[in-house]
């Protein structure tokens, strides 16, 4: 069933004014096998398109799907449940922690969803283990850890719901380079062991290029390209989207020029590489 957007249009109201943030989205998204990049200029709607998908915020225009509910919804009909079916880790969600232990902090999202207090235990060690938040750390105040070990308590707490699809708001923002990789590497397993959907907004062009299947490309609140990451790069309106290419697509087109090193696309460094010593032997 996944999400479906219909016409949707979502605009603030400031002062009475409004302003429109999101207009015309139409998308189809599976509930599983997806791993889909949102990308596009800052205040170009990304947030405010995803904030859809778990109806924390409903549409002005249209209508979102979301697992059959449809939104905004009849008056009657309860729709806090989607929170939990559509898990959503927000830009620097370690604002959010607030319990007084680790192990209660991501206990929160699961006991909150009326499960027993075991079961929520149970479910918030199982995402504490998936994103290597180790047991000697449970009682531990979640404010007294660093900032990279803050950013997975808050995305075990998501985890901890067992949420059917995963959104990402820029999960990475501020990390290290060895936190950013860690941490994309939890979702790609997650992604691969449980074929869960991922949708993951960022402005980093490599994490796009290694780890997305599909890209979604945002400008003025309007999707202006929705397809395979493959396609994206190659696009003849590439340009007019004003996104960067990722690393090893800018080291292949360079020594395409300089060296006329036949170009073959690689999306990863690994790969990247791999191929660089596959051409270095011939
Ligand atoms: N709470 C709000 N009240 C009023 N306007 C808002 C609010 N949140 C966002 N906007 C406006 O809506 C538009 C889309 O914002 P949104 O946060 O969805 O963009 P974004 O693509 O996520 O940007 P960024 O890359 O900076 O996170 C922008 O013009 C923004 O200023
Ligand atoms: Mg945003």
């Amino acid at each position: 069933m996944g999400i479906q957007f219909k016409n949707v249009g979502y605009a603030y109201k400031v002062f009475k004014k409004s302003y429109d943030a999101i207009k015309n989205i139409n998308l189809n998204i599976e509930a599983q096998g997806e791993f889909i990049a949102i990308v596009g200029h800052t205040g170009s709607g990304k947030s405010t398109l995803v904030q859809h998908m778990n109806a924390l915020l409903l549409p002005n225009e249209g209508n979102v799907i979301v697992f059959g509910q449809q939104l905004p919804p009849k008056k009657s009909e309860k729709i806090n449940y989607l929170r939990q079916k559509v898990g959503l880790v927000f830009q620097f969600p370690e604002y959010q922690l607030f319990e007084e232990t680790i192990i209660k902090d991501i206990m929160f999202g699961p006991k909150n969803f009326k499960e027993t207090s075991s079961h929520a235990l149970e479910s918030a060690k199982r995402a504490a283990s998936i994103v290597g938040i180790d047991e000697s750390l449970y009682e531990q105040s979640p404010f007294r850890i660093s900032g990279g070990q803050m950013r997975r308590v808050a995305v075990a707490g998501i985890l901890a719901m067992e949420p059917e699809i995963l959104v990402l708001d820029e999960p990475t923002r501020g990390l290290d380079p060895k936190g950013r990789n860690d941490l994309m590497e939890i979702f790609k397993e997650i992604h691969e062991k449980e074929n869960k959907t991922i949708i993951l907004i960022t402005h980093d062009m490599d994490l796009v290029s290694e780890y997305a299947k599909r890209v979604i490309v945002l400008s003025e609140g309007h999707i202006v390209f929705d397809g395979k990451k493959e396609d994206l790069f190659t696009h003849p309106d590439f340009n007019l989207y004003h996104l960067d290419y990722p690393t090893p697509l800018k080291i292949l087109k360079h020594l395409e020029e300089t060296i006329g090193l036949p170009f073959e696309p690689k999306y990863d460094f690994s790969s990247l590489l791999a191929y660089l010593k596959e051409v270095n032997h011939e």
